[in-house]
Order: C-alpha cells, then sequence, then structure tokens
C-alpha cells in the first residue's frame, strides 16, 4: 500500500515536470559536452527546451520566440542508425501555454487559445519559398524515437530548398560517416550542435529566415578530455559551408549574434598539441 502511494506519487511528479524548462543543463544535460551547455542569452524571449516524444527526452534546444526559430539544438551522436523519416511535424504545446503536455505534439491534436504565439506552426511555411530544415537531422539520430522527435518545428527553421536538399545534407552524412569511426561509442562520447543565425527575411510575417546554418562536434575520451572537434557554417544558400575550428566559429558566432562572446563546448576543444620526441 505505501509502495502503491509512493508510485503514484512519483508518476504525478514526474508527470507534471514541464518540457520547457527553466534550466536545460539541470533537467538534460547528457546532451551537452561535459554536461555544460552552449552560451544562453537571458532575455525573456528564449526558451529551453528538454526535447519530449512519448515521455522520453531525446535531446535539447535553445529557442527564440521573437523570431520563432530555435538558436542551437544539442544532442548526442551515437552512429549511423539507419532511421526511418517518418515526416510527421510536431510542436511543442508548452511553449504557449505552460500547464500543457510536456510531449511533443501534432498540430490537430493540441487544442490552446493562442497557438503559435510563441512559436511557428506549418501554416508559416506553407506558400514560402523556404522548407522546415532540421537542426538535429533524422540521419545523425540514434533511435527510430529520436528521429521522430526530430521533426519538431522548434528543432526547424525555414531553409532554402536546394541547401537542406544539397550541400546541407551532404554535410550531415559527411560528419556522420567520416567521424563516427573515429568516436566509437564505447571509448568516447560524441556531442553535436547545431544552430542558426537569424537574417533579414521573414516568411509570413512571423518566422524568421536564418541568414546562416552551423554545426560543431566534439568527441570526449571517457576522461572527458577532447580528442577532436570541428564545427561548419554556411550561408542559407546552396554553397559548401565552412569548415572552421570550434574557436574560429565561436569567433564568427559571436559576431553575427552581435555579443561579447558565443560558447558553443564549455572548455577549449583544439585537438590536442601533437607531442614532440
Ligand atoms: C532572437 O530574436 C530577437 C528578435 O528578433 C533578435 O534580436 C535576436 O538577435 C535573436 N537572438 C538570436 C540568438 O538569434
Ligand atoms: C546502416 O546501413 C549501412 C549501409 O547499408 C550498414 O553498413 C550499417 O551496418 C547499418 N547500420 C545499422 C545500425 O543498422
Ligand atoms: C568527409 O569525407 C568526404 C569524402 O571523402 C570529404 O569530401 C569531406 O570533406 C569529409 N567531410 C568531413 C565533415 O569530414
Ligand atoms: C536558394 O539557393 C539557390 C542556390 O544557391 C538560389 O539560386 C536560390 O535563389 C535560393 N532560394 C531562395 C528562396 O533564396
Ligand atoms: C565555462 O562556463 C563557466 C560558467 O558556467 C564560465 O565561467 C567559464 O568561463 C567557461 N569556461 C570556458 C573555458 O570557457
Amino acid at each position: 500500500m505505501l509502495l502503491l502511494l509512493h508510485v503514484l506519487m512519483l508518476s504525478l511528479l514526474s508527470g507534471g515536470s514541464a518540457k520547457v524548462v527553466k534550466d536545460f543543463e539541470k533537467e538534460c544535460g547528457q546532451f551537452f559536452a561535459n554536461g555544460k551547455s552552449p552560451t544562453r542569452f537571458p532575455d525573456p524571449q528564449y526558451r529551453q527546451i528538454c526535447q519530449t516524444l512519448n515521455d522520453e527526452v531525446y535531446y535539447a534546444t535553445f529557442y527564440n520566440t521573437s523570431n520563432r526559430i530555435p538558436v542551437y539544438s544539442a544532442y548526442k551522436f551515437e552512429g549511423i542508425k539507419n532511421c526511418t523519416r517518418i515526416v510527421k511535424w510536431y510542436i511543442e504545446p508548452q511553449l504557449d501555454d505552460n500547464n500543457a503536455s510536456p510531449n511533443m505534439k501534432l498540430e490537430k491534436d493540441v487544442k490552446i487559445q493562442g497557438l503559435g504565439d510563441h512559436q511557428a506552426i506549418n501554416e508559416d511555411y506553407k506558400n514560402s519559398k523556404y522548407e522546415r530544415g532540421h537542426l538535429e537531422p533524422v540521419f545523425q539520430a540514434q533511435s527510430q524515437g529520436c528521429a521522430d522527435a526530430t521533426f519538431t518545428l522548434t528543432n526547424a527553421a525555414p531553409q532554402n530548398s536546394s541547401f537542406n536538399r544539397g550541400q546541407w545534407r551532404v554535410l550531415e552524412r559527411n560528419i556522420a560517416k567520416n567521424l563516427s569511426n573515429q568516436c566509437p561509442p564505447n571509448m568516447y562520447s560524441f556531442y553535436i550542435v547545431t544552430g542558426v543565425v537569424p537574417g533579414t527575411k521573414i516568411i509570413n510575417n512571423r518566422v524568421k529566415v536564418p541568414s546562416h546554418f552551423w554545426t560543431a562536434y566534439c568527441c570526449l575520451d571517457n576522461n572527458k578530455k577532447p580528442h577532436f572537434s570541428g564545427g561548419f557554417i554556411g550561408v542559407n544558400e546552396n554553397f559548401p559551408p565552412e569548415e572552421k575550428t570550434v574557436k574560429d566559429l565561436e569567433t564568427e558566432l559571436a559576431k553575427l549574434y552581435k555579443v561579447e562572446s558565443f560558447e558553443v563546448f564549455n572548455y577549449s576543444t583544439e585537438p590536442p598539441a601533437k607531442k614532440r620526441k
């Protein structure tokens, strides 16, 4: 009886835990290298999301409600899993109603007044020239559930369709293919952060079109020391993204976001200097 009560209370407690959270480093820090999130801006329009589908948490997103696009999504990469693309786009109920479900939901299943006030909805992308470009891509998802959970509009931003299907897609695949052997999950942990920089265009008078897409990866060994890292940034058109060290990417992002500094990974991630004999 006592046990039953205990279980009931626990389930009530966890059922109430919001997925738009105050501190995603605390609530879903497992998706950040060393448990440290990239730079978070303090202004009130930002939200921290532990991306949850059917009560499983799959990755983390820092979201800008003013632009109705994310700033970045952070996730672990555990090798190429050949997940199926199931194209059903979700939204985040808690962005428009704190008391709503902690799970991402299909728009048709959400009855909230003012749905879309603080986030993009599918309608915004209709008749725009842009596609719903994934930040965390299906190709890098670590399970089918995770692949399904990447189809949420809080993990997407208006992307040039040639870029989405062209150079950016090639990059997502190359990172996964080239680097997974060099960072096997039994010896290392592989973290990726993918983000966008807001541009000047707006679709449907509501959703900002990014000027750039960027991505950075970091492979940590079992002592949490960086084994290797790197990054890419590309304008939102179909050109090959430019390769950069994480440091140089951070410097460029600080400029583009017009902030003093921007940190993707919370310590020096330059590959260790080669030892001289
Ligand atoms: C968030 O949106 C506001 C309003 O458009 C913009 O000024 C700001 O630069 C955005 N922040 C980021 C990090 O993209
Ligand atoms: C994914 O597909 C590739 C190519 O067909 C195959 O080599 C690999 O073993 C598959 N991986 C998994 C986890 O099924
Ligand atoms: C991956 O390999 C391809 C083909 O060898 C190469 O062109 C590309 O630059 C590599 N990309 C990354 C991200 O390492
Ligand atoms: C998308 O990129 C292509 C190739 O770079 C360019 O020709 C096209 O105008 C772009 N589309 C939009 C809507 O900006
Ligand atoms: C890591 O984050 C802390 C704050 O959590 C900050 O004070 C520190 O400067 C960061 N470390 C590096 C190497 O950037």
